[in-house]
């Protein structure tokens, strides 16, 4: 199988791009302080899908958020990264097809998708290089 270099030396604070790993979408997003203090409020018990925000990131590394861009529903692309702006009611990524709400962790919120988007595995190869897979 085969990995993917990205380059997010770019990514602006609050901005997401959507790119691809293994035909799939990824989005890779850099949280801005205040979605990072938003992630880590939510109590982890409340969540349908238990996870903290350090839990789906990198220590040192927590405010870039990297999942699949395919809601764990039905899998249509949520909106928030490159496309649309609609980042929906928990301020992360929305899923038109049937109303998936993820956070600013990736983490199901909202509708009927059962799990968090998935991280796929990674590794910082620099400060600004990421390899996927
Ligand atoms: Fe996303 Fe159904 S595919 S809510």
């Amino acid at each position: 199988a085969s990995s993917t270099e990205v380059d997010v030396s770019a990514i602006q604070p609050g901005q997401a791009i959507k790119t691809t790993f293994r035909k799939q979408p990824l989005f890779v997003r850099n949280l801005t302080p205040a979605e990072i203090a938003a992630a880590d409020a939510v109590p982890v018990s409340s969540l349908r899908d238990p996870e903290t925000l350090e839990q789906r990131t990198k220590p040192g590394k927590t405010n870039w958020l990297i999942t699949l861009g395919v809601c764990t529903h039905l899998g249509c692309v949520p909106l928030g990264a490159g496309e649309g702006e609609n980042k929906g009611p928990f301020g992360g990524y929305f899923c038109p097809c049937h109303g998936s709400a993820y956070d600013t962790a990736g983490r199901i919120r909202q509708g009927p998708a059962p799990t968090n988007l998935h991280v796929p595995d990674y590794v910082f190869t620099s400060d600004t290089v990421v390899t996927v897979g």
